[in-house]
């Protein structure tokens, strides 16, 4: 498979998550059950692991290395970040208030991860 094509679909799956992530977020806002339902548990796992595997062929073929692009290092820590916060606004929260601050958070980690992506930089181009 060509590399443009397997970083299209990369972006592809990146946004999709996006938009997993903020529908879970608003159900989780607005008490919803379909928070709890099986296929809002399982797809976004199925989601997420498209976009690790398309990440993880195009650093294998570009050999980009966490160690050689500091960028891709910057990430891959925001990615950690990003589950553990976010599960933290999904399931783990005990109290509203600790969810909802987690939920704002991880956008703003989620919009780190996108900025450090499309810069190249560990930076997020800001410097
Ligand atoms: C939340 C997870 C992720 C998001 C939101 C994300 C987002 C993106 C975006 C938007 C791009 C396109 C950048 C451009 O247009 O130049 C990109 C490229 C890339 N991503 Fe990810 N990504 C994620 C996970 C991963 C993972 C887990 C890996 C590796 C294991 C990875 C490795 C790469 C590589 C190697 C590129 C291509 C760089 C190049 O073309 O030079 N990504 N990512």
């Amino acid at each position: 498979m060509p590399w443009p094509l397997i970083k299209q679909l990369h972006v592809a799956f990146a946004l999709l998550t996006v938009c997993s992530f903020c529908l879970r977020g608003y159900w989780m806002l607005s008490r919803s059950p379909r928070l709890q339902a099986s296929w809002s548990r399982w797809l976004p796992h199925v989601i997420d692991a498209l976009l690790f595997a398309t990440g993880l062929a195009m650093a294998i073929g570009l050999s980009i290395s966490p160690l050689t692009h500091p960028w891709l290092a910057v990430k891959l820590l925001a990615i950690v970040v990003y589950i553990i916060i976010g599960s933290i606004a999904l399931k783990r929260g005990r109290t509203r208030g600790q969810r909802v601050a987690a939920l704002l958070l991880s956008l703003l980690v989620l919009i780190v991860i996108f900025a450090v992506a499309l810069h190249h930089d560990p930076w997020a181009g800001l410097r």
